[in-house]
């Protein structure tokens, strides 16, 4: 048996519908900013719980846009250690000093004394990224020091369609959310993003930016923009995922029990614990081995038997973006999250037959 690590939810039924939206967006050849883009932004944030969301076409561009917002530009923003690239980049983009943070482990975000000492003067954007899908236990204290700092809180919730905590959604944490629709997401447009927010000048903002920088009031460019809308075919197949949302996440739920009943108790990893009123997107299945020397050989070992998996992100400091922006070398933890970590394979359809084949195999690497 051969085991994808990732992949996406397209059931017959969905595409079906996905094809009919397409069909009338072809018919009626309004390719952009029309019904459906309407339609994914209104239900998007109806699902999620915030006043307006907005689409666009990748999370790294929603990262950009609400860093304009922020005004960054010369002065810095926060971003934890353990991040993805475009994280550092969008900051760059916009002519910013990233300021990288070391993580809490057990949190997979910011260590909290060390976010507070790196936050000054110059701070005008705080990232925070739900890891995996996992909302950090201590989140009220990250949107608290943000609020007693006045500093705009970004959440990349790239990971986290759909992840809850206490009743909140992920993307209605902070003054603005960023979703990712990449191929490899909890859900896909093929690629694009979807920004959610409570406040209508970043709205505005964004509205105006993804359309080369037009005001939204005249024809006038009246900044620098681009084009980063998302377009209406791309939307078509976001509803489609949309629509299946929940859907999605109590089957990516099932899969993550399973694992969490079956995978053999072993002191040499950990799992993520959650309280009763969190709930993961299950963006990954991640577990934390002790030794990044143990996570390394059952990694290799369940390859070797066509099982997929990955440790969680390739850490951002050793990409040569960030060194030669001397962005920090000294991280130990989330340099030893990163590597000592093992992402299992996880994906909204995955069969209990690979469950199944993935815990065999895994309990007779460990055992
Ligand atoms: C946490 C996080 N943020 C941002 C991105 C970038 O997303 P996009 O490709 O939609 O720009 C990714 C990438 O996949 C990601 O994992």
């Amino acid at each position: 048996m051969k085991v994808n690590f990732n992949k996406p939810y397209f059931p017959k039924v969905m595409r079906k519908q996905i094809l009919k939206d397409i069909d009338l967006v072809l018919k009626n050849k309004k390719l952009m900013l029309g019904e459906k883009s309407k339609e994914l932004e209104e239900k998007f944030a109806k699902k999620i719980g915030s006043s307006l969301a907005i689409s666009v076409n990748s999370a790294t561009t929603g990262l950009q846009i609400a860093l304009r917002f922020a005004q960054v530009k010369n002065n810095e923003v926060i971003i934890p250690a353990a991040s993805f690239i475009t994280n550092v980049n969008s900051v760059l983009f916009e002519s910013a000093k990233p300021i990288i943070v070391d993580c809490n482990e057990n949190t997979l975000t910011y260590d909290i004394k060390k976010l507070k000492k790196a936050i000054n003067r110059k701070t005008k954007a705080i990232v925070w990224i739900h890891l995996t899908g996992y909302i950090s236990p201590e989140y009220k204290k990250i949107i608290d020091l943000a609020k007693e700092n006045k500093i705009l809180l970004i959440e990349d919730a790239s990971h986290a369609h759909g992840s809850i905590i206490d009743g909140k959604f992920a993307g209605t944490l902070g003054d603005v959310g960023i979703f990712s629709l990449y191929p490899t997401k909890v859900m896909t447009a093929g690629t694009g993003g979807v920004m959610t927010t409570n406040n209508l000048e970043i709205f505005n903002l964004a509205k105006s930016l993804r359309l080369f920088g037009r005001n939204i009031n005249s024809d006038q460019v009246d900044k620098l923009g681009n084009d980063w809308f998302l377009d209406e075919v791309r939307c078509c197949i976001a509803l489609g995922q949309l629509n299946n949302l929940d859907k999605i996440i109590s089957k990516r739920i099932e899969a993550a029990n399973y694992y969490y009943q079956n995978l053999p108790k072993d002191i040499s990893y950990k799992m993520l614990r959650f309280s009763n009123s969190s709930i993961s997107s299950w963006y990954n299945f991640p577990i934390f081995f002790k030794s990044v020397k143990k996570a390394k050989l059952v990694r290799s070992l369940l390859l070797k038997k066509n099982i997929a998996c990955k440790n969680i992100y390739k850490p951002i400091f050793e990409e040569e973006v960030f060194k030669k922006n001397n962005l920090g070398i000294n991280f130990p933890q989330a340099k030893k999250m990163l590597a000592s970590s093992l992402c299992l394979p996880m994906f909204t359809d995955i069969k209990k037959s690979e469950l199944e084949y993935i815990v065999k195999n895994f309990k007779e690497i460990i055992c």
